[in-house]
């Protein structure tokens, strides 16, 4: 679905090797898709989070149609190709010092994408690359033979180091290209959905466009369950929190269970956490992509679903501890609560006592005492002073 521009945009690049292309974007939002509707010839690696010593390296040479021919220096990749050892030239002689050995071991994978150009070398989920194929990737781009392309894709929010890195100091001669994939738009979510469902709802909502996330749930009703989330997507969520430091465990949590976005005072308040622990556990919640920042100084979950997902998992204990601070007054003397914080941002959006109290299941009254408390805090007098006046 959609997808043409960014298809012509990289079958423009590979069409004139040599070329480096990077593909990021969020998981499940279509990198593997869009390599799979190209029609050049590539060869594919995948880097897996156990990140074996070359191991995408291996994966995607695995699957090359060798040529008759091959340079001698080849015979250095049999101990990782067993399988192509009666087409590889022999074993060249051992080498005493390990640097050698490993140049050696590096161009005979260039020769090897020599021999079979043209072609593009494609290595699939960079964030989880080992520091060997770090490093012969970084080789490879500084001398690509002429017919022959790299194309990684990774996704940043799990990438432990600049990717794009890759692109700096290319030859002069080498085209570059990054392509940042978003999600699907409203219309294209709506068309995907109708491709998997006789009758769909309007899946945007849920799945701000991420296509993953779309079949997961158009899957998921197709079977008549629900509501709730997917469960493949719950597992990568959980995943995603599990691998996370402990305070920023905590920030999103505190966030999942806020359920509008807020401040990161009030995140670290309702978190329970001292201001230089939560102003770490923030910015790495937003760097692996889990919490957003829709608008300026206000943090969220970034995709309902995932909101639901980090909302179930919180064991019972934690999560009624976390709901009694949301309410609990703030702990400075004259500041604005998290609950009070919550309830003027709404105000400032222009949504009236009632509209508030039904958003926040609470009663209009409690909605008034928290609108009178913040606006005396603030030390403003009237709810239109309010936009601007939130943070
Ligand atoms: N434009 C699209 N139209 C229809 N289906 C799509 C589109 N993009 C992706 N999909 C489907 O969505 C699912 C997820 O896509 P894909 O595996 O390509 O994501 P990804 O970006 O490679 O994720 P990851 O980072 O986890 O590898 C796949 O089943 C894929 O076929
Ligand atoms: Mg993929």
């Amino acid at each position: 679905m959609g997808r043409e521009r960014e298809l012509d945009q990289v079958s423009a690049v590979l069409a004139r090797p040599p070329a480096v292309v990077l593909i990021d974007g969020e998981a499940g939002v279509g990198k593997t898709r869009l390599l799979h509707e190209l029609s050049s010839p590539l060869l594919v690696g995948s880097c897996h989070p156990m990140r074996f010593p070359f191991g995408p390296i291996v994966e995607a040479l695995r699957d090359a149609d060798l040529p008759p021919g091959l340079n001698p220096v080849t015979g250095a990749l049999r101990p990782l190709l067993p399988e192509f050892s009666h087409l590889l030239p022999l074993d060249p002689p051992p080498v005493q010092d390990p640097q050698v050995e490993r140049h050696r071991l590096f161009r005979a994978v260039l020769s090897l994408i020599d021999a079979l150009q043209p072609i593009t070398l494609v290595v699939e989920d960079v964030h989880w690359i080992d520091p060997d194929s770090r490093e012969l990737l970084a080789f490879l781009t500084r001398c690509l033979p002429a017919g022959a392309n790299l194309l990684l894709t990774y996704r940043p929010e799990d990438a432990s180091f600049p990717v794009a890195g890759f692109r700096s100091h290319l030859p002069p001669h080498i085209r570059h290209t990054q392509l940042s994939l978003a999600p699907l738009d409203v219309e294209e979510t709506a068309l995907l959905a109708k491709h998997l469902l006789p009758d769909p709802p309007d899946l945007w909502p849920l799945t701000l466009g991420v296509p993953f996330a779309i079949e997961e749930l158009a899957r998921m009703l197709a079977e008549g369950r629900g509501p709730g989330t997917p469960p493949a997507l719950r597992d990568a969520v959980l995943l995603k929190i599990e691998a996370l430091p402990v305070a920023a465990r905590r920030i999103v949590q505190a966030a999942a269970v806020v359920d509008e976005p807020a401040s990161e005072r009030s995140l670290a308040a309702v978190a329970g956490l001292p201001p230089e622990q939560s102003e770490r556990g923030l910015a790495e919640a937003v760097r692996r992509g889990l919490l957003h920042q829709p608008s300026p100084g206000r943090y969220g979950l970034r995709q309902p679903l995932a909101r639901q997902a980090v909302y179930d998992s919180i064991t019972p204990g934690v999560r009624r501890r976390l709901h009694r601070r949301v309410e609990a007054p703030a702990e400075t003397k004259g500041a604005v609560s998290p609950r009070e914080e919550q309830v003027i941002g709404l105000a400032a959006q222009g949504l009236t006592n009632r509209e508030i109290a039904e958003s926040l299941f609470l009663s209009p009254r409690t909605v008034e005492v928290h609108v009178a408390n913040a606006l005396r805090k603030l030390g403003l007098t009237s709810r239109r002073q309010l936009p601007g006046n939130t943070e």
